[in-house]
Order: C-alpha cells, then structure tokens, then sequence
C-alpha cells in the first residue's frame, strides 16, 4: 500500500483536460488518493482543490493533491502519463514526435526515480512510440508500462455501430488492433452483436458492406474528427474513462482482455514493438498478449500499421541518441 492511509496511490502526470478529467473519475470511484503532477505552476494544485470540492457534493472521498515536484509522486501504484502537447486541426498525431519524445524523457526519470514499482499507462502521442520511449527512459519491465490506445478506438468503433444499427452500445463488442494511427485496424471478424458477427448483422439489417467500410474509416481517424471539432485540442473523455479501466483492471486484478498498446516480442510476428493487441491485464500488469488468428487482409492491415511504428521508433532513436 502507498499511502499512509493504506489507501492506493494514482499519479496523473499532466494536468490538461484529460488530466483533469482522469481525476475526477479516479476520485468518484475512489480508486486511491490522487496525485495530479504537472509542471505548470498553480494549474495542477488550482484543479486539485476544485476537484477536492466535489468531494462532499458527489460523496466521494479520495485526497486530490496537485504538485510540481516529482517527489510527490513517491510509492504510486499507478501512473497515468498525459503530458505533453496535443495535436491541432491539421496536424498528425506523428507531427508531436520531437516534442513528445522530450517530455516522455523527463516524466520517465520522474518514474524511474520515484516509482518504480508502479503500473503505467501512458496517453500521450504519438501513443505507440511514446509509450516505448517511457519504458525506455523509465527502465522499468516491459510487463508495467502500457499504452491506451486500443481501448479507445474500439468504444468509438463500438459506438459507431450501435448508432448505425439503431441498437444498444452495450451489446456491441468492437475489436480495434494495430498502432493508434489512421493506419489502425478495425477487425470486423472480431466484431459482434451480442455475439452475431458484425457483418452477419449488417446483413440481417439491411446494412451494405461499403456502409461497414466507411464506418472502420471513420473509426480510424476518430481522434482527428474530435481534434476538427474542439479546434483546441483533442479527445479528453474517453481517453480518460479507456485509461480509467485499465488502472481499474490492474489494481483490482480482474483479468480484463483489453486491446491495449502492449510490448509484443514473437507473437504477431513482432519484434519487440509496442502496439495494440488483445491483453490481459492483472496484478502483474499486461500479464499475456492474445494472439488471434487473421485473415491474409487483416495481416496485411496489421503490418502496414506496425510498420508505420517502427519507422516511428527509428525517428525516436534519431532525435535521442540514448535510445538508439
Ligand atoms: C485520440 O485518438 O483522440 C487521441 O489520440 C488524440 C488525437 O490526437 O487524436
């Protein structure tokens, strides 16, 4: 246990609208006592005590404390990684390679130094190389440092569907594999209603395979959709409720088969890449790593997107020699 208290401790390093957002659910489920780190004078403390007061109104109790102190984050059980600058409309998520990649180097000694033993997802883009260079920089195993890409892609693929089959979001379990890039893979063999394959429904209701299509399209450039619409800035909400089940799955052991952003070395033909696979996450963070037979299209699906990756990963170790 990392708090006096006994209670779990949760480190949200940035403190923007994901950060924020991170916190607040964090908090109304009382998964521990929150840390909100930001570099930012004033911002994280000015959020954790407005935070703090929602506390009497919605019921929950959960310490919120911001910091600008690395020291804070002391003994965390979870680390939620969002700092760093997000994308403008325009903008690709690879176009924050550079700036990214610095601020990933200094959150990672921050872990490294402080929290070695914790569990972290990191959000910030461009996701699958971020989160390869803060395991690089934080040293810690592979098993503990974990993307949230998957997650997310597959609620808004997810969603997508219910709307278009008029049908509950509930009963829809979307798949999404592959780095978080347009060049993600929506895996509609993977995809059912309440168990009927997607595309088996579509046929039941009248849905054309070109309407499926443009529904994998749009669920791969989500992220750029909502960055369109806010003109400020991108997806706040479910990135944060995605990473919210992930530190949740962990902490409470609970096995989950997520589609995360996961080390992946020999299954999948992968060679030590960090990208969205089906995971189990448990005590021991991402426990196992689901290898699901493809379809020949689907494979090359996948490999035009690990390969985007990879290039990624070669940028990185260019900008920051002690990654090479
Ligand atoms: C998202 O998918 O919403 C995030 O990766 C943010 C972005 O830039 O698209």
């Amino acid at each position: 246990m990392a708090t006096s208290t006994g209670r779990k401790k949760i480190a949200l390093i940035g403190s923007g609208m994901i950060g924020g957002t991170l916190a607040h659910l964090a908090a109304k489920k009382e998964m521990g006592d929150i840390v909100l780190f930001d570099i930012a004078e004033g911002m994280p403390q000015g959020k954790a005590l407005d935070l703090s007061q929602c506390g009497p109104v919605e019921g929950f109790d959960a310490k919120i404390t911001g910091s600008n102190d690395y020291a804070d984050i002391a003994g965390a059980d979870v680390v939620i990684v969002t700092a760093g600058v997000p994308r403008k409309p325009g903008m690709s998520r690879d176009d924050l390679l550079g700036i990214n990649l610095k601020v990933m180097k200094s959150v990672g000694e921050g872990i490294k130094n402080n929290c070695p033993d914790a569990f972290v997802i990191c959000i910030t883009n461009p996701l699958d190389a971020m989160v390869w260079a803060l395991r690089e920089f934080s040293g810690l195993p592979h098993n503990k440092v974990v993307g949230m890409a998957g997650v997310l892609d597959s609620a808004r693929f997810a969603t997508f569907l219910a709307w278009e089959f008029d049908c509950s979001v509930k009963d829809v379990n979307a798949f999404v594999l592959g780095g978080h890039g347009d060049t993600m893979v929506p895996v509609t063999s993977y995809t059912t209603i309440n168990g009927i394959p997607v595309n088996d429904f579509a046929k039941i209701k009248g849905v054309s395979e070109s309407r499926i299509d443009e529904i994998v399209d749009r669920t791969r450039k989500g992220g750029g959709e909502i960055v369109g619409l806010l003109g400020n800035g991108s997806a706040y909400y479910a990135p944060a409720t995605s990473a919210i089940a992930m530190a949740e799955a962990y902490l409470g052991d609970q096995k989950r088969i997520l589609p995360c952003a996961s080390y992946v070395d020999g299954k999948y033909g992968l060679d030590g890449l960090y990208v969205g696979v089906p995971t189990v996450i448990g005590a021991d963070g991402t426990e196992d790593v689901i290898e699901i037979e493809l379809s020949d299209e689907e494979k090359s699906n996948l490999k035009v997107s690990t390969d985007a990756v990879e290039e990624l990963l070669e940028a990185c170790k260019g900008l920051d020699s002690s990654l090479a």
